[in-house]
């Protein structure tokens, strides 16, 4: 009985073990048959074939796979269909939908789909920066790997694909049509590529690699209220100076005249501040917003020797500084009453309080400025315009008298000509 009791039980046991793994083979049998149908091993039986093609927009474009390009990769350890998202079954559709993303890459994703290349995306434009265009498709590597594609020294090469080409820039209104090689030329392209520099600037440490805009936009890095921050992320000692500047001050205060890095650097063709080129540009430079003090620089010894294109003489930052420069009236400013001898000195080494009142601004034009240069001045253009006055009036009043004296001359002369030749006729006779 007891044993009968334990066999019957036991029969029962098995027969429920039986039925539950004979309805759970038929329930998950289409996972499992789906999960093998779709596995990578399934897609390289096709797709690791050499010579798989297909023909898109006229021009057959290789399907071939090879595995270890993928499993060299950061997503070496993922499925197929972890991107191409869209296969469930084998055959699959012949158009398939872009590799997705955005299941693991949430941040990355959201912060692109908000940038100038994602909205220009989402518009349809087929020609702009998409997550493989910047990052590869089977070949993506960590950022870190010096053979990823948004490795410092590739990134240049990989923006400048797109951002250096004139025609790309037209279709798109993009107002610099070739930073990359405007930058390639410029002191951190040099330092980058050549130097092999990997703390200089490239395009991701001034405009940020997924939320990027165009610079007009304020959530931009390179909109002209962020641009000291960005510059000043390295240039850490020259933003300090540059933000108790009068221009740094105007700036942080929204004055949209008051200059920033990149007025007075340019953004890509930022060179070295020893070269002579860039010291004669600045000075037009500082001249594009300070016309009048240009206009009258120019009139003085330092500008007409600068104006020949000599760097030795004083140009507007040796006398007032360049990321230091304070309002006239400050009393720290490089011009002011304490400190002008020793700014002057700099060069002159005799400078003294009499050497400078000297006025490196003088304006004949203007009398308050400078009464004794205004009536100088004054003075000699009244003695000038008296002088060629005077003698211009002579000079006619001579004119007219000596050009009268010769008609006379002349009518007298042929006067007595004529008399002459009555003379000699009546002679004949
Ligand atoms: C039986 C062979 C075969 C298998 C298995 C296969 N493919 Fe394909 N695949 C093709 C062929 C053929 C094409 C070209 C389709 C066409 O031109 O109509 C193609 C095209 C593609 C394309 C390009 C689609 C497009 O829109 O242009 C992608 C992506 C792709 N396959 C991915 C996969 C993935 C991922 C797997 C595994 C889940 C896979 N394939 C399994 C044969 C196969
Ligand atoms: C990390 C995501 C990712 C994985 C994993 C991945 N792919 Fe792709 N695949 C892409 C991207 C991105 C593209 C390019 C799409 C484009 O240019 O429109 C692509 C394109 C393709 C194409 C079309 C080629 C062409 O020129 O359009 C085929 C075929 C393909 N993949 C097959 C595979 C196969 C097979 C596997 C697995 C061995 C695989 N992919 C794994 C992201 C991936
Ligand atoms: C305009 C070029 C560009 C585009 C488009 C782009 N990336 Fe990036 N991405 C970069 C650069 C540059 C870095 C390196 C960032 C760094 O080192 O700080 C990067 C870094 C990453 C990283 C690693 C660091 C991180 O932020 O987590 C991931 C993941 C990534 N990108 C995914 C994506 C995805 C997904 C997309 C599409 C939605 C995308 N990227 C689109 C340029 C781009
Ligand atoms: C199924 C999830 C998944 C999908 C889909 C996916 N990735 Fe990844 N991705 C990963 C994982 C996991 C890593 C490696 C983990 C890590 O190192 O952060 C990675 C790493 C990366 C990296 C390197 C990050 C770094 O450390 O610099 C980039 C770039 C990247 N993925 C871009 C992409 C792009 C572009 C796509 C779409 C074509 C994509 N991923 C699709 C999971 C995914
Ligand atoms: C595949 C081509 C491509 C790549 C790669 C690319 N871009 Fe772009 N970029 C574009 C296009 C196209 C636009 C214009 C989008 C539009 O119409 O609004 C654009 C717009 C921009 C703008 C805004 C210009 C404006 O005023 O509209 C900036 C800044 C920019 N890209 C910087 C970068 C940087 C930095 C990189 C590299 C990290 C990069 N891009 C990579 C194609 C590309
Ligand atoms: C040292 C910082 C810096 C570096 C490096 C840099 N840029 Fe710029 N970029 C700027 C600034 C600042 C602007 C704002 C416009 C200006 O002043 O010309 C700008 C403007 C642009 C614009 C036009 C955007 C607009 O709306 O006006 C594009 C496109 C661009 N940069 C692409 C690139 C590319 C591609 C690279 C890398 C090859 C790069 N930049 C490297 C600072 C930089
Ligand atoms: C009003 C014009 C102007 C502005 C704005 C400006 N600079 Fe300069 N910068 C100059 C001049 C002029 C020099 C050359 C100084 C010299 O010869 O002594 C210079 C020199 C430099 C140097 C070389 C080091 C040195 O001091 O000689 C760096 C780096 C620099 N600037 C970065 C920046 C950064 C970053 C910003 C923004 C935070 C900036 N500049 C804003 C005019 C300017
Ligand atoms: C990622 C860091 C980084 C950023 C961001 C950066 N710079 Fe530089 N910059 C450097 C490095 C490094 C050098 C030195 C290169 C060398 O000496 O070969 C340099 C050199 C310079 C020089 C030449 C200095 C000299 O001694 O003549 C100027 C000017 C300059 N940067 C201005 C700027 C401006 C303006 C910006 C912003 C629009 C900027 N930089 C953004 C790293 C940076
Ligand atoms: C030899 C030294 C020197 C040079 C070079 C020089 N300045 Fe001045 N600047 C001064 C002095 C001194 C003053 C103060 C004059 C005063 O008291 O009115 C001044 C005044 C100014 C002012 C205040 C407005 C005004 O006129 O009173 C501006 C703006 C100015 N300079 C800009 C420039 C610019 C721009 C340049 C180059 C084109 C330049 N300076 C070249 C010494 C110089
Ligand atoms: C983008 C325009 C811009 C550029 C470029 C510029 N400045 Fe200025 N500057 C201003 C503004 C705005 C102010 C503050 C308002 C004012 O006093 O005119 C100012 C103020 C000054 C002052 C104080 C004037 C005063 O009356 O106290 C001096 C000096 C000066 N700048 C010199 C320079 C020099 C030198 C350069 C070139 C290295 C230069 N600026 C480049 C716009 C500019
Ligand atoms: C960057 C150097 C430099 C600075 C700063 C400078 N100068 Fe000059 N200056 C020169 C040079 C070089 C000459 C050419 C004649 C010479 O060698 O003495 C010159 C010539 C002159 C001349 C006419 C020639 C003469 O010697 O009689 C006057 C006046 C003058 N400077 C006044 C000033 C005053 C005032 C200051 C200060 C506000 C000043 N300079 C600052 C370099 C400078």
């Amino acid at each position: 009985m007891r044993l009968t009791n334990i066999t019957f039980g036991f029969a029962r046991w098995k027969r429920t073990l039986f039925w539950l793994a004979l309805s759970s083979v038929c329930f998950l049998s289409p996972y499992i048959l789906r999960a093998q149908a779709t596995s990578k091993e399934m897609c390289l039986s096709c797709h690791g074939v050499q010579g798989l093609e297909k023909v898109r927009d006229g021009k057959s474009v290789s399907l071939y796979i090879p595995e270890e390009t993928l499993s060299r990769s950061a997503h070496g350890a993922l499925e197929c269909v972890a991107c191409h998202a869209d296969i469930s079954e084998i055959p699959h559709a012949s158009e398939l939908q872009p590799p997705q993303c955005s299941s693991c890459h949430a941040d990355a994703s959201r912060d692109y789909a908000e940038s100038v290349h994602g909205t220009a995306y989402a518009r349809g434009a087929k020609d702009v920066a998409t997550c493989s265009a910047c990052h590869g498709n089977h070949n993506i590597l960590p950022a870190k790997n010096p053979d990823s594609q948004v490795y410092p020294l590739n990134l240049p090469r990989t923006c400048g694909g797109c951002h250096g080409d004139p025609e790309l820039a037209k279709r798109h209104s993009i107002p610099v049509t070739n930073a990359y090689q405007l930058y390639m030329d410029s002191i951190h392209g040099q330092a980058l590529t050549r130097s092999g520099l990997l703390v200089a600037a490239q395009c991701l440490s001034c405009h940020g690699s997924h939320r990027i805009f165009p610079a007009s936009d304020p959530r931009s890095t390179v909109h002209r209220t962020h641009t000291p921050d960005t510059c000043g992320n390295c240039h850490v000692g020259v933003l300090k100076t540059f933000t108790s500047s009068i221009h740094g001050r105007e700036a942080k205060a929204g004055n949209p005249a008051a200059p920033v890095c990149a007025n007075c650097h340019t953004a890509h063709q930022i060179k070295r501040v020893e070269m002579d080129s860039w010291k004669l540009e600045i000075v037009r430079e500082c001249g594009t917003c300070h016309a009048e003090s240009l206009r009258t620089y120019r009139d003085t010894f330092h500008g007409q020797v600068t104006a020949l294109g000599f760097t030795r003489v004083a140009r507007c930052s040796d006398c007032h500084g360049s990321h230091d420069i304070l309002a006239i009236s400050d009393p720290d400013s490089s011009v002011a009453p304490s400190r002008i001898v020793g700014t002057c000195r700099k060069c002159h080494s005799s400078a003294n309080a009499s050497f400078v009142k000297y006025d490196p601004h003088a304006d004949p034009h203007k009398r308050a400025r400078n009464p004794v240069l205004y009536y100088t001045a004054r003075f000699m253009t009244w003695l000038l315009a008296g002088v060629f006055g005077f003698f211009g009036l002579h000079t006619i009043l001579w004119a007219g008298r000596s050009f009268l004296e010769r008609h006379r001359e002349n009518h007298h002369h042929s006067g007595s000509a004529s008399s002459q030749a009555t003379n000699a006729e009546e002679g004949k006779k």
